[in-house]
């Protein structure tokens, strides 16, 4: 068989309402549901090249043959897709991340959006932006959200399919988002662990299941409504919510150059700026600000202890195929 390939690269996203659990049951569908921005300025982007002469699946993540719970989880992708185009090639998938990995930056996100946008084409399969975002939430519940572009709700909970859709374009909010890095290592408990630990044990999870939606829809109607402060206040409750509910089953994401920062984002609040802090699975503490207030805020941000750099992000589009030309560049 000859060899069927496709490059494809999406953008990271970051929750303003965040999820955190899993429903019961197949699917890796989100307990609770949630809304994200898609940000240009950090990008996976991924080959997947199927190839009869290939034993097994072979994963290379930012210069480096991967194997283990990594590869795994991208072969699972790739059976769905093999199963659904009737190919029994393995493949070859080459990736990089032009940020940190798996440490709370949401590269599982961009990741699977692109592995799975690029290995839907490299199979010749023609999917709506819907399927191919279900693929991607199979594998990572965020990474759903990343296949489209601006503002993007997943529903969660009871009766939930774990779609994603679109809730407003990127221009819907004069939004930039400077996303502080505090490391460039990994975080000691992945996403997927720190979820299952909090739902088993943390006192605050049923609290966090009846807050989380309510705090979901007020972010969504505000963004609707152009309202920057709502969604910066509740984004910023939904963080602390999420954290709240796993610190108390003994998960701690943050560190203290995340909450220096975060501190920082409240003085620059009480200054008159509007910004607002918002944080993953990971210590790096993302600043919501409005575009106007953007240079000043990166400034002082800069000067706190244990912020190494900061990327400059904004809403953007939701993952594409690169034309060959592009991919070999
Ligand atoms: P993050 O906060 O970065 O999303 P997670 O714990 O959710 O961290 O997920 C990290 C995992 O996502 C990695 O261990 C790997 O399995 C997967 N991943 C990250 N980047 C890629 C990529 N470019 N291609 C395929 N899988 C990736
Ligand atoms: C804190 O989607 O990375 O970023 O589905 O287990 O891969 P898995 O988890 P993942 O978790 C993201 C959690 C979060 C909040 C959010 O993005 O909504
Ligand atoms: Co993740």
């Amino acid at each position: 068989m000859s060899t069927l390939s496709a490059t494809a690269c999406a953008h990271p996203n970051i929750a303003l309402a965040k999820y955190w659990g899993k429903r019961e049951g197949e699917g890796n569908v989100p307990a609770v549901p949630s809304l994200s921005v898609t940000l240009a300025g950090m990008t996976t982007t991924t080959t997947v090249t199927f190839d009869g002469a290939l034993a097994s699946d072979e994963l290379s993540l930012n210069g480096a043959s991967t194997d283990g719970r990594p590869l795994a989880r991208a072969s699972a992708l790739l059976d769905v897709v093999r199963r659904d185009a009737g190919i029994d090639a393995r493949a070859r998938i080459v990736s990089a991340n032009d940020f940190p990995t798996a440490s709370g930056l949401a590269s599982s996100a961009s990741g699977f959006a692109a592995l799975a946008l690029a290995a839907v084409r490299a199979a010749g399969l023609d999917w709506s932006v819907t399927r191919v975002s279900d693929l991607a939430r199979r594998s990572s519940a965020s990474a759903g959200r990343s296949l489209f572009g601006g503002f993007v709700e997943l529903d969660g909970g009871d009766g939930a399919t774990g779609t994603s859709a679109s809730v407003a374009s990127p221009s819907a909010l004069d939004l930039k988002v400077l996303v502080c890095v505090t490391t460039e290592a990994a975080k000691a408990t992945s996403s997927t662990d720190g979820m299952l630990l909090t739902q088993r044990v943390s006192p605050y999870y049923p609290a966090w299941l009846q807050e989380a939606p309510r705090l979901c829809a007020k972010i969504r109607a505000a963004i609707l409504a152009g309202d920057f402060s709502t969604v910066g206040e509740y984004a910023e409750k939904s963080a602390l919510a999420m954290h709240a509910c796993a610190m108390a089953a003994g998960i701690v994401y943050v560190s203290g150059a995340t909450l220096a920062a975060l501190a920082e984002v409240r003085a620059m609040r009480a200054d008159g700026l509007q910004t607002y802090g918002t944080i993953d699975a990971g210590p790096h503490l993302k600043c919501l600000v409005r575009g106007s207030d953007a240079a000043a805020a990166k400034e002082r941000l800069a000067r706190v202890p244990g912020v190494l750099r900061i990327l400059e992000t904004s809403p953007g589009d939701g993952a594409r195929i690169l034309p060959l030309a592009e991919a070999s560049r």
